[in-house]
């Protein structure tokens, strides 16, 4: 299995789920920048991951006309940008309650802002950046949530959603110009914005079927695959990747 792209940046690479994938991917000689708004975070994790191969890009998703810039300078470090890890995201508090009067304004164009038009820009900017650069094999990969898979109430799972439909709706229009664009969709990963509630990897967890949280490099697995060659015929598909969770109705 090869990965289609070789340098890749990774929105919230600096922890969980993006640290995971840029482990796996070095693991098979790609470049990639940890792009992150804590410099220290960054600095940690490319400390553990321990590789030539990694940068660091301070930066917020949130602020839509930096994104460009952003994708300048992760290029400059990697010599060229040919894939995205579309991953940053935030969750509410977790003492917040998921009705409809739980979240304030403020809550809702914080997540909105990160977890959808952060993302949605990135997307764009990273497509628009490779295809203007002379790229002809790219990747996308937006890691959305089995939120969207669920009747939540609140931007979560409505951030999450809207991002398995511009997915979609993305990755018909950029396939034929040699971009791939998938989508992951977690359950509940044993990463930092779960810690509330998962302490422990290794405790059970029966809300999924499978009994067990899921680790971060499972998904790095899936990420590895969906930005192969394998990955083309997906295209524009988000892989539920949830062992079963029972509060899913999709
Ligand atoms: N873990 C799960 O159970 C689970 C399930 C479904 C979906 N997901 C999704 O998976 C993605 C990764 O989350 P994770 O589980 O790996 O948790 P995590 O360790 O908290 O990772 C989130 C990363 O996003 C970064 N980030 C947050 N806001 C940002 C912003 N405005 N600009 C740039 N970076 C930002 C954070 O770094 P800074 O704070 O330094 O910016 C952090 O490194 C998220 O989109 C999350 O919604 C996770």
């Amino acid at each position: 299995m090869r990965i289609r792209c070789s340098r890749v940046l990774i929105t919230g690479g600096g922890s969980g789920i993006g640290k995971a994938v840029a482990r796996r991917f070095l693991a098979d000689g790609l470049k990639v920048t940890l792009l992150g708004r804590h410099q220290e975070k960054l600095d940690a994790a490319r400390t553990e991951l321990n590789n030539e191969n990694v940068f660091t890009l301070q930066g917020d998703v949130s602020k839509v006309k930096e994104i460009p810039g952003y994708l300048e300078a992760a290029a400059n470090m990697m010599g060229g940008l040919d894939g995205l890890v579309n991953n940053a995201g935030i969750l509410l508090p977790s003492e917040r309650g998921w009705e409809p009067w739980d979240i304030t304004e403020q809550e809702w164009d914080q997540m909105i802002g990160i977890n959808l038009k952060g993302a949605f820009f990135f997307m764009r900017d990273a497509v628009d950046f490779m295809l203007a650069s002379g790229v002809k094999r790219g990747n996308v990969l937006n890691i959305s949530s089995n939120a969207s898979c669920m009747d939540i109430t609140g931007p979560y799972g409505v951030s999450k959603f809207s991002l398995l439909k511009l997915t979609r709706a993305l990755a018909k229009r950029f396939a034929p110009s040699g971009i791939i664009i998938n989508g992951i969709a977690p359950g509940a990963t044993a990463t930092p914005i779960i810690r509330h509630y998962c302490r422990d990897e290794n405790a059970p967890y029966a809300r999924h079927a499978i009994g067990r949280f899921i680790k971060p490099g499972e998904i790095a697995e899936l990420a590895a695959y969906l930005m192969s060659d394998f990955g083309e015929i997906i295209c524009g598909h988000t892989v539920v990747a949830d062992g079963g969770d029972q509060s899913a109705i999709l």
